[in-house]
C-alpha cells in the first residue's frame, strides 16, 4: 500500500492520535455519516459527537446509520449550520471535521460556502482544547470550490505560529482535482 494515501485517509489517522476515549469532538459536515461514525467509534461510550448539516436527508440519513451501528446516544445531531456552531456545542473539543463540498449522491447545487466555513472554522478553533485536531478535506472541483479553498488557506495561513500549527497536505501532479486536507493543531 502507498505510503501517501488519500486526504481522507490521512485527516483518519492524525485524528486517531489526538482524539481519544472520553473525548468530545465535532463533525461539522456529517453528509453520509462516514466521518460521525469514525469519530463516535473513537469517543467510546463516554464520549461525545456534535455532527452538522444544512440538509434534512443527510442528517435523517445519519441517524439511521447511527441506530443500525449502536452509536446514537454518543452523537448529538444537528440539522444547523456549522456556522453556529459556538451556540450548540460545549468544549474543550478534541477534534474537529470539516470534509466540505457537496454530497456524493445528493443535490450538488448544496455546498459549503466560503463565509460560513470561515465562521465555522473561527468558532471550532476557539472551542479545541490545546492539542487538539482541526481537519479540513478541501474540494476544488466544483463551481466556488477553488474559491473556497483559496479562503481557508489564506485565513489559516495568518493564525499565529504561537497558538497553531498549519499543515497542507495536497498531491501536486494527480489528475482531476483530488481533494487536499488542511490540518490545523492548536499548540498544548
Ligand atoms: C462532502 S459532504 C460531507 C461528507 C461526509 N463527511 C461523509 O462522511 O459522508 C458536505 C456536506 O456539508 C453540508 N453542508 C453544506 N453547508 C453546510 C453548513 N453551513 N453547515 C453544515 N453542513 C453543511 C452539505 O449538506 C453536505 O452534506
Amino acid at each position: 500500500m502507498a505510503v501517501l494515501i488519500k486526504s481522507l485517509s490521512y485527516a483518519h489517522e492524525l485524528i486517531r492520535k489526538v482524539l481519544g476515549p472520553g473525548e468530545r469532538a465535532v463533525d461539522a459536515t456529517a453528509g453520509n455519516g462516514h466521518d460521525t461514525i469514525f469519530l463516535a467509534r473513537l469517543v467510546e461510550k463516554e464520549g461525545r459527537v456534535w455532527a452538522f448539516d444544512i440538509q434534512e436527508k443527510a442528517i435523517k440519513r445519519v441517524r439511521e446509520r447511527l441506530e443500525k451501528e449502536g452509536l446514537s446516544r454518543r452523537v448529538i445531531l444537528l440539522n444547523k449550520g456549522h456556522e453556529e456552531m459556538a451556540t450548540y456545542v460545549e468544549g474543550p473539543i478534541g477534534a474537529i471535521m470539516f470534509n466540505l463540498g457537496y454530497l456524493p449522491g445528493g443535490d450538488h447545487s448544496v455546498v459549503t460556502r466560503p463565509d460560513t466555513t470561515l465562521a465555522a472554522v473561527e468558532r471550532g478553533l476557539n472551542l479545541l482544547r490545546p492539542g487538539g485536531l482541526m481537519t479540513l478535506v478541501i474540494y476544488t472541483g466544483h463551481p466556488g470550490g477553488a474559491r473556497e479553498g483559496e479562503a481557508v488557506i489564506n485565513y489559516c495561513s495568518s493564525l499565529p505560529q504561537r497558538d497553531y500549527r498549519v499543515l497542507v497536505y495536497r498531491f501536486l501532479n494527480q489528475r482531476n482535482n483530488p481533494p487536499f486536507l488542511l490540518a490545523i493543531e492548536k499548540e498544548g
